[in-house]
């Protein structure tokens, strides 16, 4: 592979940075034609990878978001899942519970998860940030540039063949550009060869009830992750 000057420095630049925020080691994403479960190469598994990243993840005091936390908030899930769902940072259920959409907006998650057909334990769930903004604010920029290389090792471990980014904080940082999450709804966005569906926040889900509208245009995005995940879209109900 050539990398043209330029990118070299920037390449070097973001490893510098990585170093800096406590990285020691880097995971690279699982070539599309490799198998998952037929690898047969010494990398540790998805499950070893994501424990190492919490490792390092540590107490984490990177940002000013740890003042203020009761406990960090990593992600869970099957480390294997094909799907991963991404919303924006813990609330105060899950601060303190230190789970991911555990309170309302995490009900819904999971009745949206489940009218696709699948249980919460067969996805991975996980955040921008892990560490809950004061009074619910969206993240700062610093506080999502520092939290975001764990992310990216997330899905590295995970590579999951399709990411639904809940939200417009979420599907911003993951397609690095700041969204209009009503244009970008309802399209798959590819980020280094990973279909994004951006889709609502279930908190904004929450908030619109009882117009329908925006719950049917969530469940026509999800579909569309049904179908390339080639799951049987008719055989599920909504989300209600
Ligand atoms: N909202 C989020 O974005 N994430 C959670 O974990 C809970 C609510």
């Amino acid at each position: 592979m050539v990398i043209a000057h330029d990118s070299a420095k920037e390449l070097r630049d973001y490893l510098a940075y990585l170093v800096n925020t406590g990285f020691s080691e880097i995971f690279l994403p699982v070539a599309a034609h490799e198998t998952k479960q037929d690898d047969v190469t010494d990398e540790p598994d998805a499950g070893v990878q994501l424990a190492s990243i919490r490792e390092k993840i540590g107490d984490c005091r990177r940002c000013q978001l740890c003042k203020g936390r009761t406990n960090l908030v990593f992600g869970e899930g099957s480390p294997t899942s094909r799907l991963m769902f991404i919303g924006e940072g813990p609330g105060a259920d899950e601060d303190r519970e230190g789970r991911p959409f555990v309170g309302r907006a995490g009900q819904l998650l999971t009745r949206m998860i489940k009218a696709m057909g699948l249980e919460r334990s067969q996805v991975y769930i996980a955040n921008v940030v892990k560490c809950r903004p004061p009074g619910n604010r969206d993240p700062e920029a610093v506080e999502i540039q520092t939290c975001l290389p764990f992310l990216q090792a997330q899905i590295n471990a995970i590579s999951p063949d399709v990411i639904v980014g809940l939200g417009r904080i979420a599907a911003g940082t993951l397609l690095g550009r700041r969204v209009s999450l009503t244009k970008m709804r309802g399209n798959f966005h590819y980020v280094n060869g990973i279909p994004i569906m951006p889709t609502y926040h279930p908190s904004f889900l929450l908030r619109k009830e009882p117009d329908r509208k925006w719950k049917a245009e969530a469940w026509e995005d999800l579909k569309k992750v049904m179908t390339l995940l080639g799951l049987s879209v008719d055989a599920h109900g909504d989300s209600k």
